[in-house]
């Protein structure tokens, strides 16, 4: 059997008397993707922030491929492969598409390569640049500010960007949020074809049922920071707890 890619043991987290994380334990699988979803204020953003590193966790252990990062710093888990997105836009709005992407790749190649400057290296960074608009499907508009795409196509920057680290694994947090229905498929057509192209593992916090149910080969359901729920789509669905408490349906015993 090979090693999850992450493992979460005992993880808890409180803010006063608002528990987000109860004593958790995951474990993510290379390759498979997965939904987080849970009703507001689940904890499922505060998850996140601790498996990237934004915030530490009370108590619990993070492995990510193997290693225990549970108090590396964010930069430290960028390198090894573990990036995120935010719940708000991130990208700077005054640069070229183009240029948004080449910072993370100079960033990558710098680490790899020492100081950037030859001219085979800048050849590598714009063919990467390149590549990955073209996986974004944004390579038309390349050399665009980002203020000129829609919300919807910023978001999908924002994919590109984290996937110009190199991640191995991925969390987006709500990346369809604040999109119309017809960006919202676009964005997750485009997920789920870069999850299967299987360079990358992604991890999604979605609201929209039919999407997640859709999209997901997996889909874990955080309540008060207890997972109730942890299955593939068709077994999420029919599972009488989840219903209950979340999807808000009356379940009749
Ligand atoms: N930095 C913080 N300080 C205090 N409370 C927080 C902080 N971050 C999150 N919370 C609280 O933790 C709970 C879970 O928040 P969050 O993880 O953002 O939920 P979700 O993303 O599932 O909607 C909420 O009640 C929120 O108010
Ligand atoms: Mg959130």
């Amino acid at each position: 059997m090979t090693a999850p890619l992450l493992e979460v043991r005992d993880l808890s987290k409180a803010f006063g008397n608002v528990v987000t994380a109860n004593n958790l334990n995951l474990s993510l699988t290379a390759g498979v993707l997965t939904s987080i979803i849970g009703p507001n204020g689940a904890g499922k953003s505060t998850l996140i922030n601790i498996l990237t590193g934004f915030i530490p966790p009370d108590s619990g252990r993070i492995i990510f491929q193997s290693q225990d990062i549970t108090y590396e710093p964010i930069y430290r888990r960028v390198r090894l492969g573990l990036c995120r997105s935010f719940q708000v836009v991130n990208v700077f709005t005054g640069l070229t598409l183009f240029e948004n992407i080449s910072i993370p790749i100079l960033a990558a190649h710098r680490r790899a390569n020492g100081l950037f400057s030859t001219v085979s290296g800048e050849k590598a960074v714009r063919e990467e640049a390149h590549r990955i608009l073209q996986r974004i499907g944004l390579q038309e508009q390349g050399d665009l500010p980002a203020s000129a795409l829609s919300h919807g196509d910023q978001r999908v920057l924002e994919v590109g960007i984290a996937l110009a680290a190199r991640p191995k694994l991925l969390f987006l947090d709500e990346p369809t949020a604040g999109m119309n229905p017809v960006e919202r498929i676009k964005i997750l057509e485009n997920i789920r074809q870069l999850s299967q192209e299987g360079e990358v593992t992604f991890v999604i916090v979605e609201h929209d049922m039919d999407i997640v149910f859709s999209l997901s080969e997996r889909v874990i359901v955080l309540h008060r920071g207890d997972v109730i729920g942890d299955g593939p789509p068709e077994q999420i669905k029919a599972d009488p707890h989840v219903r209950e408490v979340y999807l808000g349906e009356e379940v009749v015993a």
